[in-house]
């Protein structure tokens, strides 16, 4: 105490600081060490997982020639290049669920590269929408289009991996690069077909949001997703942009009306491909018309087991990630996942709502 206060007091500072940095640095050294001697004699824990390939360099590859695979491709996306910290979790369960599958984070930059590259006509459509959430709904359209794979929003968790999924549907997985490079060629003798599966969320089949866009999943090629582009050209051409909201533009209800629409018209027959032959596009892929193609609305416990709507009521206090009570542990538990068998599941972020990116909603995901 003494010898301290005798110090002048730039000195002390001094001191202080050192004795600081000893402290932080033992700390940090006896961590480490309590860490590696923790997994002395075990396997080091299994950090494996779905690689990044980069917008940059998907958008530099060819487009898929191969229409009866859904290539190991998960989309995401995001404005920028930085993921949040609070998406960190469920972002990485995808990855880990799917390690031999790659991850794509698109940012609202890659998003407007990809129109320019392969739907330059649609640009002035895509740039009068009214705002970026929007566009990061439409967009998804054209990743299953081109390329097929899984697009996930960000707060969806992976629970399974999801060949699993695809294979009870008979169809297989194969890396995005043997889709076009000729190096995968089918081995049984199930149909060629082309398809596209979404999740029904709840069991209210008439409820306009139920069936979110938030997750889909294709073999590329697959001409239902050219009915939205169409769609908002005809929307945009028509009414002021803004007195639209997103979910009915682009969003859920603009996909459950073509869902609808699909299933009605174009089920079973090859008129969608003729119509779609007169789409620009057709100059990336060449007409279509050989191959089968339907549209599968998985069940609720698949993709959405979690439903914000009334299905979801009792299970909201632990379920939904604005509530106090959120644990996403027990929610699976109640919710009985494992028993179901869901593959994904999501507490409902909203972090895409219609007033834009990352609302400040967040504030309980700390995990
Ligand atoms: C780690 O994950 C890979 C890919 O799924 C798997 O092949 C491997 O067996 C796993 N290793 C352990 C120790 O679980
Ligand atoms: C998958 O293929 C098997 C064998 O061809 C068939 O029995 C089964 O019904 C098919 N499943 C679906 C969902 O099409
Ligand atoms: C189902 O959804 C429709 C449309 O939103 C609604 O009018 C109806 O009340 C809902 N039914 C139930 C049982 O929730």
């Amino acid at each position: 105490m003494t010898a301290i206060s005798s110090l002048s007091p730039p000195f002390r500072r001094v001191v202080a600081l050192v004795v600081i940095v000893v402290f932080v640095g033992t700390l940090i050294y006896f961590r480490d060490l309590s860490a590696s001697t923790l997994y002395k004699g075990l396997d080091p824990p299994n950090h494996s997982k779905a690689a990044q390939l980069s917008a940059k360099d998907l958008l530099k590859s060819p487009v898929s020639k191969n229409y009866e695979f859904v290539p190991k491709l998960i989309h995401q996306s995001w404005s920028t290049p930085e993921l949040p910290s609070k998406f960190e979790t469920w972002s990485r369960s995808c990855r880990e669920q799917n390690p031999d599958w790659q991850w794509v984070l698109w940012t609202d930059e890659d998003n407007l590269n990809l129109v320019k590259q392969y739907f330059p006509w649609f640009l002035e459509y895509y740039q009068k929408l009214p705002g970026e959430i929007y566009r990061a709904d439409l967009v998804r359209n054209m990743y299953m289009y081109l390329y097929g794979g899984m697009y996930a929003d960000l707060d969806i968790e992976c629970l399974r991996p999801a060949n699993e999924l695809f294979e009870t549907y008979n169809i297989t997985t194969v890396p995005y690069k043997s889709t076009y490079d000729g190096s995968h060629h089918r081995t049984s003798n199930t149909q060629q077909e082309r398809k596209a599966f979404f999740g029904r969320m709840g069991t209210n089949d008439t409820f306009d949001h139920s069936i979110p866009n938030a997750w889909m999943a294709s073999t590329p090629g697959h001409p239902f997703f050219l009915l939205s582009l169409d769609s908002v050209i005809e929307k945009l051409k028509g009414e002021i942009p803004g007195k639209i909201t997103a979910e009915h533009l682009t969003g859920p209800i603009a996909l459950r009306r073509y869902i609808n629409l699909y299933l009605k018209k174009y089920k079973d027959s090859d008129e969608l491909d003729q119509r779609m032959n007169k789409n620009p596009i057709v100059d990336v892929f060449g007409p279509q018309d050989s191959m089968k193609h339907s549209v599968e609305v998985l069940p609720w416990w698949n993709v959405f087991p979690y439903s914000w709507d009334r299905d979801g009521l009792a299970f909201k206090e632990i379920c939904s990630v604005n509530s106090e009570q959120y644990d996403r542990e027990r929610c699976k538990l109640n919710i009985a996942t494992d028993h179901w068998g869901s593959y994904f599941i999501t507490y409902w972020s909203h972090s895409w709502s219609r007033s834009g990116h990352n609302e400040n909603n967040m504030k309980n995901i700390a995990d």
